[in-house]
């Protein structure tokens, strides 16, 4: 089944109970060091990682095409105490064209209905000069056994891995940030363990600053 990754299928994605999930542990590896300041999480979901960093001083916008999510994670947001004000703005982030840049602009998991490469290219010119581009994505596993064609629910169950165009490669990533305007940081394939008892999940992870 394929799925067309748009705003009716990320609402219905968001429909019921959001993810309490933690933060996924890129975000505090990428931001080790840095001095808290603007950030923006492109397709930030349940605000998992936009709450991480608002706990440590930063000023972060989440952006989301689903308003079920930013509702969901606007409300975990006023749950907690002690972190800065997050800005929800609710748009299709592949269209976007904010006059804001960032000091960090960090996407995970997110992936649109336009290409994913696309995505990544767009986003990434909302880098501040000597900001940091953090991708965190879906690596495709080929292994037969982990790639099954039903719906893919986003649960992050290894029996559910994501479609291929939803994935990504170093190679890939890396090649939409020009030598000339980028220093590639970190360019991984990671596994980690969500829950015991699970295969781990695939990530890709691309840390990046832009030089100019
Ligand atoms: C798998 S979830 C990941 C959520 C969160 N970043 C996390 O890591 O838990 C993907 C998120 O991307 C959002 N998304 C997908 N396409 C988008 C787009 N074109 N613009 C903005 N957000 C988008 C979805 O609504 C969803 O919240």
């Amino acid at each position: 089944m394929t799925h067309a990754f748009d705003k009716d299928y990320w609402e219905s994605h968001w429909d019921g109970a959001a993810s309490e999930a933690p933060s996924n542990p890129y975000v505090a590896e990428a931001v080790r060091g840095l001095t808290p300041g603007r950030a923006l999480d492109a397709g930030c979901g349940a605000g998992a990682e936009a709450i991480w960093l608002a706990a440590r001083g930063w000023q972060v916008t989440g952006a989301d095409i689903s308003g079920r999510a930013l509702a969901a994670a606007a409300e975990r947001a006023d749950a907690a105490t002690g972190i800065e004000p997050i800005t929800w703005i609710e748009t299709d982030v592949s269209t976007w064209q904010p006059d804001d840049r960032w000091d960090l602009v960090m996407t995970n998991y997110a992936h649109p209905a336009t290409p994913q490469l696309d995505f990544y290219r767009h986003i990434s010119d909302w880098v501040a000069p000597s900001g940091v581009l953090l991708i965190v994505g879906h690596r495709h596993v080929p292994d037969a056994a982990h790639h099954h064609t039903h719906a893919h629910s986003h649960s992050h169950s290894p029996e559910d891995q994501p479609p291929e165009k939803a994935t990504a490669t170093i190679a890939g990533i890396t090649g939409v940030l020009a030598p000339e305007n980028w220093r590639i940081d970190v360019a991984e394939e990671c596994e980690r363990t969500v829950r015991d008892g699970v295969p781990p999940l695939h990530d890709i992870v691309v840390r990046a600053t832009r030089l100019v």
